[in-house]
């Protein structure tokens, strides 16, 4: 089953380190049947898109700005991203969400503008530790999904991916503070997600969302989580970042 694969670098790497990297991902990637992206920091897309043309593997950016263009000093907009060779966007990350205290509103602009550019969305939702202890954490992404998504169209929908991304899940593998999550508490979700879908859409949408996990995949249990055949496909940040490791999990047939 084809699967989307996408690395989140966040704010890791120089122009440098990162045209190596290109250069050595497109090599690695080109046999693979799944599709591949990679969102590097702003700085890096023109030299993604010169390394990664004629590759496996698509560009996208970690964040853009609500707003087109205008007196937003240090913002990024939808279009610069696409022009620089950008073909999909992170939006609603909780890196964003709780370190930069965007709201859903916010995200709901900047999806609309990403779309109105030609860009293919990521949305990231997922739940703190605390909501999951109270065990609200059903309702809160649905609220999530029913904010972030309103107004959007069906047919737009095509062109947007959910990414469940449990905050109390990310990173985990580096700081072992928390249990890991397992393929019951992933499917549940991915479940939850769906239903939703089809609440506010149709259940030909519902079937047809992609829904990617994220949260600590890496080379130990990718295969697991790839494997899993209600989920499309993996957001990875951490074990991105080491070229050979992304590759291997891009390449893999799942
Ligand atoms: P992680 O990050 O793979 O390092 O947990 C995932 C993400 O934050 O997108």
């Amino acid at each position: 089953m084809k699967k989307i694969i996408i690395g989140n670098f966040k704010m890791n790497s120089t122009v440098s380190e990162f045209k190596s990297y290109a250069m050595s991902l497109a090599t690695k990637t080109k046999g693979t049947k799944n599709t591949v992206v990679v969102c590097p920091p702003y700085t890096h897309l023109t030299t993604a898109k010169e390394f990664l043309s004629g590759s496996k593997v698509f560009v996208g950016a970690q964040n853009i700005a609500d707003a087109e263009s205008g007196a937003y000093t240090g913002e990024i907009s939808a279009k610069m991203v696409k022009d620089a060779g950008a073909n999909y966007v992170i939006i609603g990350h909780s890196d964003r969400r709780n370190k930069f205290k965007e709201t859903d509103k916010l995200i709901n602009r900047k999806i609309k503008t990403a779309l109105a550019n030609g860009l293919k969305v990521v949305l990231c939702v997922g739940e703190s530790l605390q909501t999951r202890m109270e065990k609200q954490e059903a309702a809160f992404v649905r609220k999530q999904i029913d904010d972030d998504l309103k107004g959007i169209y069906e047919n737009e929908l095509e062109s947007v991916v959910i990414a469940y991304e449990p905050i109390w899940a990310i990173s985990t593998n580096r700081t072992e503070k928390t249990k890991a999550i397992t393929a019951r508490d992933i499917n549940k979700m991915i479940e939850i997600i769906r239903k939703e879908i089809e609440a506010q859409y149709s259940q030909k949408a519902s079937k047809n969302i992609t829904i990617l996990y994220g949260g600590s995949v890496n080379l130990n249990n990718y295969k697991k989580i790839l494997g899993n055949e209600n989920v499309d496909g993996a957001i990875i940040g951490g074990a991105c970042l080491d070229v050979d490791n992304f590759a291997m999990i891009a390449r893999e047939t799942y």
